[in-house]
């Protein structure tokens, strides 16, 4: 019922060109894939990779946007600025932008709600530290981040969230496929009585941490996992390819 969707975050590496000539070996390789696939680029690169996608089964997704239509907020990107390139999609609280650059559950509900609105596809990425795992907080850091960040959100399976635990990403260390699986499923309920039980059916929810062509089929074969937001391993076409056709 909920269709797969394999995203990569190419966070802040490769220049366009090498970002265009990734893609052109991509395209061949996922044509045929059953999944949604999306490419998170950086901003630098949305011209150039949107045209390259373009005809293709690869969708054109951002790191970011800001919330405001236009204005006085250097260095910030808009949601019509997005749109004319051809994005769909959009990365909004990514973990490190929570850890380096300020991002709060209320930026991050700002952006959710200004790209609903100019129909983006929001990906809003929620997840717990290592010690807030380890003192077992997980499920309260994940209700406040669910409930503050998608607040007033009238249709949740508009979007998609991201699980990603920070003590997984580019650590090499994955969430088990048990672990994934039950902290999405405990995201699902938390949306289900915050929401409504059939948005919580309805929406779609990626793991991310370490995912790789070795541990994606197992991440992807569990119930709860509708996904994937991939770092380092969609920075190589046949990596991330392997991931899409898990
Ligand atoms: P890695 O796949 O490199 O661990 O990164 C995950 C991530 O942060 C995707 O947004």
């Amino acid at each position: 019922m909920r269709k797969p969707i394999i995203a990569g975050n190419w966070k802040m590496n490769m220049t366009p060109s090498q970002g265009v000539q990734l893609v052109e070996e991509l395209k061949p390789l996922v044509a045929d894939a059953t999944c949604d696939v999306v490419v998170c680029v950086p901003a630098t690169h949305l011209h150039a990779v949107g045209q390259a996608v373009k005809g293709s089964n690869i969708k054109l997704g951002a790191q970011n946007v800001h919330f405001a239509k236009s204005g006085a907020y250097t260095g910030e990107i808009s949601c019509d600025m997005l749109k004319e390139l051809g994005v769909e999609y959009v990365i909004i609280g990514h973990s490190e932008r929570r850890q380096y650059f300020g991002e709060t559950d209320q930026t991050v509900n700002k952006r959710t709600l200004a790209a609903l609105e100019n129909g983006l596809t929001p990906i809003v990425c929620v997840g717990e530290s290592l010690e807030e795992r380890e003192s077992n907080k997980t499920e309260e850091v994940l209700l406040r981040q669910i409930t503050e960040g998608l607040k007033g959100v009238e249709n949740i399976p508009d979007l998609v969230i991201a699980y990603e635990p920070i003590w997984a990403i580019g650590t090499g260390v994955t969430a088990t496929k048990e672990q994934a699986n039950e902290t999405i499923g405990y995201i699902r309920s938390v949306i289900a009585k915050t929401f409504c039980p059939k948005c919580a059916a309805k929406v779609r929810i990626q793991y991310g941490g370490s995912m790789k062509p070795s541990n994606a089929s197992e991440l992807m074969g569990m119930e709860e996992i509708d996904g994937g937001l991939i770092g380092g391993a969609s920075l190589k076409a046949v990596d991330f390819s392997q991931i899409v056709k898990y």
